[in-house]
């Protein structure tokens, strides 16, 4: 499916056209970009796409007084935030998330997936408390089959996460409907959706392998 037709079907997916944006993850998909350049460049953009998808999140006016006077000034309401990882490739996007949000809480999933069957095997679960009084930010940089995306995020459901919205940098069109298929509650910001998956589960055109691509390792 086109991207023009996935936005059409899935109101709540959001792609970050912002030229910044797009600009970054062209430098991204270049083979000569450097491993410190991409992994910094993983990190703006995930500030920039965060910043999109936190643009709801409620506030409350507390009063605050100015050199001048006192005045009512809106502040985050709630608990802080849970960015969640999904190790390994993740953890550059999340690192640019927590500039906006510092103080946020962290989560990691460790998941993998099998060359064989394509599916996520997951090793290594790690949450902050009150995950069902928080919101929510699933990371992940390449949403391929989408299966271990969906997996994770299954896993949040099942600890009680009520409020979950989910950040990639490349989506393939296939991953979207299987995301979707099992999560049409999660709305997803997306830097680029791309053309598709190829028989080895990348993203086409993509970035090749984003965790080597982040740590410099293969
Ligand atoms: N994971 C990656 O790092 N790249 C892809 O293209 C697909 C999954």
């Amino acid at each position: 499916m086109k991207s023009a037709d996935i936005l059409k079907k899935y109101p709540d997916i959001t792609v970050i056209d912002h030229p910044f944006v797009q600009h970054k993850l062209t430098s991204l998909r270049d083979k000569n970009t450097s491993t410190r350049e991409f992994r910094m460049l993983v990190e703006e953009l995930g500030t920039l796409i965060g910043y999109e998808a936190t643009r709801d999140l409620e506030t409350i006016d507390i009063e605050v007084e100015t050199p001048l006077e006192k005045a009512m000034c809106p502040v985050l309401k709630g608990k802080k935030l849970c960015i969640v990882t999904i190790m390994r490739a993740g953890n550059g996007l999340a690192e640019g998330v927590l500039k906006l949000s510092p103080s946020a809480r962290v989560g990691h999933i460790g998941m993998y997936r099998d060359p064989e069957t394509k599916q996520p095997v997951d090793y290594y679960l790690k949450m902050p408390h009150s995950i069902d009084e928080r919101t929510i930010i699933v990371v992940d940089p390449m949403l391929a089959t989408g299966n271990s995306a969906a997996a994770a995020i299954e896993k949040m459901k099942k600890m009680g996460a009520k409020d979950i919205r989910f950040i990639c940098l490349f989506a393939a069109p296939e991953g979207i409907e299987a995301f979707k298929e099992e999560h049409s509650d999660v709305p997803m910001y997306i830097g680029s959706i791309d053309r598709e998956l190829d028989e080895h589960a990348y993203i086409r055109p993509g970035v090749g392998d984003a965790g080597d691509r982040i740590y410099g390792t293969r």
